[in-house]
C-alpha cells in the first residue's frame, strides 16, 4: 500500500495550528498532501469523517522491560500497545535487566526494536551507572549509540553534587535529563500519598513534599547549568508553582505529567487495589485540579504514560510489597481526551500535549503532518465507547486500575511511516 487516502477526517495538527476538516495522503511514508477534495487514483481510502486525523503520539516515558524483564513486555509486546494506543514513537525509560548505562545495551534496545516492533523505540539512558546515584555514564558515547535523553527515573539522585554534574554533562551532548524527583529520606518507606487516606487504610505515607523539595532543587541546578531539565511525572500541585517560576525565569525547564496522575486521586486506593500503586502516588482532587489547569495552560508542557508492565503474581500481593507501576498505552487517549469532553482543552491543544510538544522536548523528528514528513498518523474517534480488557490487549501485563470500564474515545488507526499498523477491529496490522 503505497498511497492511502484518509478522508474527511478533522484534522488537527499543532505544529501548524491546523484545525479544519480536510483529507490527508500518504505517499511512500510521507505525508504528500493536507487539503480538501484530494484524489489520488490508485489510493487505498480511508473514510475518517467524524473522526480526527493527527500526528500519532509521542511518549516520553514507558518500560519496555527488555533486556531483562521479557515476562513483564518486551518490545514487541511493547511496541504492540503502543501503536495500539495511537503512538507513533516511545521512549524507554533505562531501569532494565542490565539497566541501558552502556552503549552495547542501547545499541541492543534499538536493534531488536527494529525487529520487532511496530512503534520507533527510542532509549532513555541512565544518567549514573546502575541507577546507583554514584557514578555518571559515559554520555557521548550513549548519545552515540542512539540515547535521546538520560533519566534514572524509578530511583531520584539523591546527591545533589552528582545531579549537577549529570546537568553540566547532559549539556555538553545537548540531551535532556528526565528526573525522577522524589527526596528519598523523605518518601522513607511511604508507599501511597500522605495524607487522610494513608491514615485511614493505615498505609506508611509519601508526603508531597518528597517531589516538591527535589523539583526545586532541580530548578535551581538546572540555572546553576543552564543544562535542559524535564520533570518527569509531576504529581504534586506544589510542583507545578516551581515549574512555573523556573519557566518564567527563562529556564530550559520542562515537565510531564501522566493520565493517572491527571484522572484519578489516593482515594482508588480504598480497596488496597495494588493497581493503584505507583511512583509517585496518587495524590488528592486538589492536586489533580492543579496539574489539569497546568497542562491546559502550557505549565506543565505534554502528557507521557509512565507505562509501567508488571506480571500479575507480582501486583498479587499486599499493597506493601507491590511493586510500583501500572499500564499506560492503550488506555491513554481515553482517559484524557476527558480534558475534552469537559470544556478544559480543545482538542488542538490535546493533540499538541500528546505530539508535538513531546517531540520538540527530546527534539525528535515526529509531532507533526507537514508535507514531506515521516506519515505518523492517528486517527481517533473521540465519541466512541469501549471496554478496556487488559487481557484482551497487546501488553503482556494487566496492572490497570481500568480494567473492565466502559471509556469513551476510541483509536481507529494509527500508521508509522506510512504504514497502517494498527485498525480498531484488526488489531495490531502490520503489513
Ligand atoms: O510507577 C512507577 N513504575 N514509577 C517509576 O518510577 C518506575 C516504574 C517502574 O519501573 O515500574
Ligand atoms: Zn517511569
Amino acid at each position: 500500500m503505497d498511497r492511502v487516502l484518509i478522508r474527511g477526517g478533522r484534522i488537527l495538527d499543532p505544529s501548524q495550528g491546523r484545525d479544519e476538516e480536510a483529507d490527508l495522503l500518504i505517499e511512500d511514508g510521507k505525508v504528500a498532501a493536507v487539503g480538501a477534495g484530494l484524489s489520488a487514483a490508485d489510493a487505498e481510502v480511508i473514510d475518517a469523517s467524524g473522526k480526527w486525523v493527527a500526528p500519532a503520539f509521542v511518549d516520553l516515558h514507558a518500560h519496555f522491560r527488555a533486556p531483562g524483564q521479557e515476562y513483564k513486555e518486551d518490545l514487541a509486546s511493547g511496541g504492540r500497545s503502543a501503536v495500539a494506543g495511537g503512538f507513533s514513537a516511545v521512549c524507554c525509560m533505562a531501569n532494565t535487566d542490565p539497566v541501558n548505562d552502556d552503549p552495547s545495551v542501547t545499541q541492543y534496545i534499538l536493534d531488536r526494536a527494529e525487529k520487532e516492533s511496530p512503534a520507533r523505540v527510542f532509549p532513555v539512558a541512565a544518567a549514573t551507572r546502575g541507577l546507583q546515584g554514584e557514578v555518571m555514564t559515559e554520555m557521548a558515547a550513549l548519545k552515540e549509540a542512539g540515547a535521546v535523553a538520560f533519566s534514572d527515573d524509578g530511583a531520584a539522585i539523591m546527591d545533589s553534587s552528582v545531579m549537577r554534574r549529570v546537568l553540566e554533562y547532559s549539556k555538553l551532548v545537548d540531551a535532556p535529563v528526565v528526573v525522577h524527583a522524589e527526596d528519598r529520606s523523605l518518601r522513607a518507606d511511604g508507599v501511597m500519598n500522605e495524607g487522610v487516606m494513608s491514615t485511614r487504610l493505615g498505609l506508611p505515607g509519601n508526603p508531597v513534599e518528597a517531589e516538591e523539595l527535589h523539583v526545586a532543587r532541580d530548578v535551581r541546578l538546572a540555572r546553576l547549568t543552564g543544562a535542559r531539565l524535564h520533570v518527569g511525572h509531576v504529581s504534586a500541585g506544589g510542583s507545578v508553582d516551581l515549574i512555573r517560576e523556573a519557566k518564567e525565569e527563562g529556564l530550559s525547564v520542562t515537565a510531564e505529567v501522566t493520565p493517572h496522575h491527571l484522572s484519578l486521586t489516593d482515594e482508588a486506593t480504598s480497596g488496597y487495589d495494588t493497581n493503584t500503586k505507583m511512583s509517585p502516588p496518587l495524590r488528592t482532587r486538589k492536586d489533580v485540579e492543579t496539574l489539569r489547569k497546568a497542562l491546559v495552560e502550557g505549565v506543565i508542557d505534554c502528557i507521557a504514560t509512565d507505562h509501567a508492565p508488571h506480571a500479575e503474581y507480582e501486583k498479587a500481593v499486599e499493597f506493601a510489597a507491590a511493586p510500583n507501576g501500572i499500564l499506560g498505552l492503550e488506555t491513554a487517549f481515553s482517559i484524557v481526551s476527558d480534558l475534552v469532553r469537559t470544556g478544559e482543552m480543545t482538542p488542538l491543544q490535546l493533540m499538541e500535549r500528546m505530539s508535538t510538544a513531546p517531540a520538540r522536548i527530546f527534539g525528535l523528528d515526529a509531532g507533526s503532518l507537514k508535507e514531506g514528513k515521516s506519515a505518523d498518523v492517528v486517527i481517533l474517534d473521540p465519541e466512541a465507547t469501549w471496554t478496556y480488557e487488559p487481557a484482551e490487549g497487546f501488553s503482556k501485563s494487566r496492572n490497570s486500575p481500568w480494567s473492565g470500564q466502559n471509556l469513551t474515545g476510541v483509536v481507529e488507526a494509527t500508521f508509522v511511516k506510512g504504514r497502517l499498523v494498527y485498525q480498531a477491529g484488526r488489531g495490531v496490522v502490520i503489513q
